[in-house]
């Protein structure tokens, strides 16, 4: 766990900082379902969504960006009350607490802002990290799309939507 670590609103400035790290997991096109030649400008715009969405990072004393979130409503009308959110830590900083204090901050803010449920529309099922540490923080695989994602090294494999209520 990392001693000094402060999670905050992210704002451009932040950018150049996130797609750092961010360009490599993209390109990689293991655990996210973006397209893996996305361009800086398109990510940079799906990463920051309108308002209810928020985007986060969390940063170290010295100001680095260790990684970011983003959360979303992940429906309108009569399920509007569901978000969703994403995560990307910077893979030199992973396995020291980042993605845990994400996940927690983003359920407290979704929480806060009304929200009444938190469902991961997209969770490779090879990404063991990720669904263990989402479970940890209370979400459940509710179904799983056999062969929903093509994994560049493993080929077809399972997409588990994961939801908790807030
Ligand atoms: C998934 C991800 C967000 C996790 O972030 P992280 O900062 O590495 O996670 P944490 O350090 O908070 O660890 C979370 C859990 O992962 C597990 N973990 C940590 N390091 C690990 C390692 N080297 N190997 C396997 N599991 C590990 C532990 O179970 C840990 O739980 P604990 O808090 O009980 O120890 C990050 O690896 C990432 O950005 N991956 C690429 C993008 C991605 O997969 N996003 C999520 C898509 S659903």
């Amino acid at each position: 766990m990392l001693a000094a670590m402060l999670i905050r609103e992210a704002t451009p400035h932040d950018w150049p900082g996130m797609w750092a790290f961010m360009e490599g997991i993209v390109r990689a096109g293991e655990t996210f379902s973006w397209d893996r030649d996305t361009t800086e400008s398109q990510a940079g715009r799906m990463w920051f969504p309108e308002p209810p969405g928020r985007t986060f990072v969390a940063v170290n004393a010295e100001g680095t960006v260790l990684g970011t979130a983003n959360s979303v409503r992940n429906h309108g009308g009569g399920a509007a009350h569901i978000a969703s959110a994403s995560f990307m830590v910077d893979p030199r900083h992973s396995g020291r607490g980042v993605g845990r204090a994400l996940g927690e901050h983003v359920l407290e803010q979704a929480r806060k802002d009304g929200f009444r449920a938190m469902q991961f529309n997209a969770v490779v099922e090879t990404n063991t990290r990720a669904v263990a540490l989402w479970r940890s923080l209370g979400l459940d695989v509710m179904t799983t799309l056999p062969a929903g994602f093509h994994h560049p090294a493993h080929g077809y494999v399972g997409l588990h939507i994961m939801y908790r209520r807030l």
